[in-house]
């Protein structure tokens, strides 16, 4: 099975997917957080530092689009083919307010008929360039019934694949995912069908990959930001010449990752203050990896200098054990 990073829009930019792609192995492609095109025809200046190609050297990656406008989303992959990607993912899964009320992201499935269209379009303007087509999707914007339509939509359309993620927008990242909706989409997808969403722990992954031995690859998100070795199997470490090393987090891994990341955004964004804030977010998740570690993260949010961030990390480092099984704990309880 493979493994595929998800995109996570504020942490999955290219630094962070250049020192995970430097120090840990596994992943089969690693996806960019969502370009919103518009009619000024122009990615921002992060959206096109994310995907310029020497910013992305030696990283398998796909670009990740979200809007509603066949035309916008046309003119987005065309940008993107002259920088030299052949694969764009569709989003159709973003559930937040401000995405949802412009009716893009999950709240695009609302809209069967014009989605329909849109696709119609897209996936014609693309064969015209040679271009592939993935789609990341929720099942439905309130009840996972709403799948039985949209699936039959993608139906008609040849996608390289059709990545489920299977909670409603309502959701959000709430409840548990709809797996009567995901079998839906194993029984009667016509294109191949890719699995995301709560595989925390090696064991959830190896037990999925025996219940639905013909999905490919899965896709996996804040499991891998708790865990960034999670995707590590001894067949990968094997076809990474690391033979006889057991995939595993270790601390000097942890460091040197962070390290990495660090210095990645202190080339990249100006002022202590802004790359703080991106590595304490990185720490929400990366945080949970350690034993008893409440308080020492404490001190790390506190942090307003990058001299006391980096000692209070180095204390954590220290001071702190790895979990014997490093795991998101979710955001159900
Ligand atoms: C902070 C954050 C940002 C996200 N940004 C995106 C995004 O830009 N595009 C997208 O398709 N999904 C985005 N997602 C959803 C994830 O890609 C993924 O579908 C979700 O986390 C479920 O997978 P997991 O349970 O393995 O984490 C985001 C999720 C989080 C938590």
């Amino acid at each position: 099975m493979d493994y595929l990073f998800a995109p996570m829009e504020g942490i999955t930019g290219y630094v962070f997917r250049n020192a995970h792609h430097r120090h840990f192995h596994g992943i089969k492609a690693y996806y960019t957080p969502f370009i919103s095109p518009n009619q000024t025809r122009k990615f921002t200046p992060r959206e096109l530092n994310d995907v310029r190609p020497e910013h992305n050297e030696g990283v398998p990656v796909i670009p990740q689009i979200l809007t509603n406008k066949a035309d916008d989303f046309l003119w987005a992959a065309g940008r993107l083919k002259e920088l030299g990607y052949t694969e764009v993912n569709l989003n159709l899964g973003c559930p937040s307010g401000t995405v949802v009320a412009k009716k893009r992201g999950s709240g695009f499935l609302e809209y069967p008929m014009e989605l329909d269209e849109f696709l119609y379009q897209v996936c014609d303007g693309l064969a015209k360039v040679g271009m592939e087509l993935s789609v990341k999707t929720r099942v439905g914007k309130e009840k996972p019934e709403e799948f039985e339509e949209l699936l039959s939509i993608y139906n008609r359309y040849p996608l390289k694949n059709l990545i489920v993620h299977p909670r409603v927008q309502t959701d959000y990242y709430k409840n548990h995912p709809h797996m009567e909706a995901f079998e839906l989409a194993v029984r009667e997808s016509r294109n191949p069908v890719l699995y995301n969403g709560d595989l925390f722990r090696r064991a959830e992954i190896e037990a999925f990959g025996q219940k639905y031995p013909g999905i490919s690859a899965v896709m996996l998100g804040r499991g891998l930001l708790t865990n960034p070795a999670l995707a590590e199997t001894k067949a990968s470490c094997i076809a990474e010449e690391k033979a006889g090393s057991v995939p595993q987090l270790t601390v000097e891994r942890i460091r040197a990752f962070h390290a990495d990341v660090l210095e990645g955004y202190r080339k990249a964004i100006p002022g202590d203050k802004n790359v703080l804030f991106k590595m304490k977010e990185l720490w929400t998740y990366l945080g949970e990896a350690f034993e008893d570690s409440a308080k020492p993260m404490k001190k790390i949010r506190k942090a307003q200098r990058m001299e006391e961030y980096q000692a209070e990390v180095e204390s954590l480092l220290i001071e702190k054990q790895i979990r014997s099984e490093p795991v998101f704990s979710g955001w159900n309880k």
